[in-house]
């Protein structure tokens, strides 16, 4: 007697043999999560794991180069048969290539899963809800998808483009009115705009789905649980993004082995205080014969986030998936946490959320973008292989 069960995505097959047993445990493969492990962002299902893809576009921080399109291919392709179904972008990453070829290809199964959570830029020549509507029907044009999974605004320009904010806001509205987004999300919101955006929103007859967060074991303070907290009294979902640290909660890199690049210069000043997080990590990755880079992203899931993680390897991407399907206990949680707290220097936050700093952001991106932009053929994606650091 044979017995096959499959489906997919995830992945899951048990099969039996009454010939061999052996052969019975051989076989038999456990899927990454199971269905009902699916998290919901408003009306759509999405595995508890994302795939973030800044990394498979931009130079400057991540070191892409075309070269590697091959393995990000597989890469996409491992995390599709594994179930994943979320992946998020920008349309300043610059990853078009990659991330939407089998999308374009046609593969139905994989177009009517898929989520694209998809971040729109606040540039400072968007300032009609129309420009952000069309900057959307690119993105789709991109994608070649009729809607879009989630529709983000990357940045709040509040503190410094006040009357920007609101024409961006309204583009939100549009493009969820126009069909063309399935739902409706923000990135790099404070505690404050985050509510003023949800009860607008809400106001139009849009619901808030979604608030992308720098949110890990090094970025847990204040300001992150305060968004956590109305999210969940909102029923908005928290997508935790750099949940590895930018790398550093993989345990790889040390005060003597730091990635090139800015990365560099900003693990050079948080590293050497990680000590007691880097130990606990460790520690709990051995008793659960798990890795560091899993229990760091497994925090993500056990907080109620969805994590995001980039990858640029298909050993880190297999590694990552290992994240999935068992949980920290809170006793592990704790120890985490009190670690995380001993460390003197936390991740730098996204510029455009501080007031000050925004301005000067402000101000540079726009001399930095007149440049690029006098240079540039006029495409998007081109521009923005460009343009590294804004925004993050
Ligand atoms: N909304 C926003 O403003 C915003 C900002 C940042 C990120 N994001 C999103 O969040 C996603 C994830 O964040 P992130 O890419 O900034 O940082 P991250 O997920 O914290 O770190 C990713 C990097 O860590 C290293 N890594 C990953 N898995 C590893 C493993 N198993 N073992 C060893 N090294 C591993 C890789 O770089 P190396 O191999 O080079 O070390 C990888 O590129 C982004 O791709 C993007 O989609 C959004």
């Amino acid at each position: 007697m044979a017995l096959l069960i499959s489906y997919s995505p995830p992945t899951a097959y048990i099969s039996c043999s009454t010939s061999s047993s052996p052969s019975l445990l051989k076989n038999l493969k456990l899927p990454r999560f199971w269905p009902w492990q699916k998290v919901k962002i408003g009306p759509l299902s999405v595995s508890p794991m994302g795939f973030g893809t800044w990394a498979w576009g931009n130079q400057l921080l991540w070191g892409y180069q075309e070269s590697m399109d091959d393995e990000l291919q597989q890469i996409f392709n491992l995390a599709i048969e594994s179930g994943i179904n979320l992946f998020d972008t920008a349309d300043s990453y610059g990853t078009g290539n990659i991330l939407f070829l089998p999308i374009r290809q046609g593969n139905k199964q994989v177009k009517d899963n898929i989520v694209i959570a998809t971040k729109f830029a606040a540039y400072p020549w968007r300032l009609t809800p129309n420009q952000f509507v069309d900057a959307c029907k690119s993105s789709l044009d991109r994608v070649q998808l009729e809607q879009i999974g989630i529709g983000q605004l990357h940045w709040s320009t509040a503190n410094y483009a006040p009357l920007q904010e609101r024409a961006l806001w309204d583009g939100l509205v549009a493009m969820y009115d126009k069909g063309l987004v399935r739902a409706v999300g923000v990135s790099n919101y404070g505690p404050k705009q985050l509510l003023k955006i949800h009860d607008y929103l809400k106001a139009r007859g849009v619901p808030l789905c979604s608030a992308q967060v720098q949110f890990s074991l090094l970025s847990m303070g204040k300001d992150q649980m305060e968004i956590k907290n109305i999210c969940d009294s909102l029923g908005i979902r928290v997508i935790s993004y750099s949940p590895l640290g930018l790398g550093m909660l993989t345990g790889k890199y040390t005060s003597s082995n730091l990635p090139s690049g800015p990365r560099g210069l900003l693990f050079r000043q948080i590293l050497p205080g990680l000590e007691p997080l880097l130990n606990s990590l460790k520690e709990i990755a051995q008793k659960r014969r798990k890795t560091i880079s899993q229990v760091a992203i497994n925090w993500c899931i056990s907080k109620g986030t969805i994590p995001i993680p980039g990858v640029k390897s298909i050993k880190q991407a297999e590694e990552n998936l290992g994240a999935l399907g068992w949980q920290l206990n809170s006793d592990e949680m704790l120890q985490l946490e009190y670690a995380a707290l001993e460390s003197p220097r936390k991740m730098v936050q996204n510029i455009f959320q501080t007031r000050f700093m925004a301005t000067v952001a402000w101000i540079f991106h726009n001399i930095k973008t007149s440049v690029s932009q006098a240079t540039a053929d006029g495409r998007l994606m081109l521009l923005e292989r460009k343009k590294i650091l804004f925004p993050t």
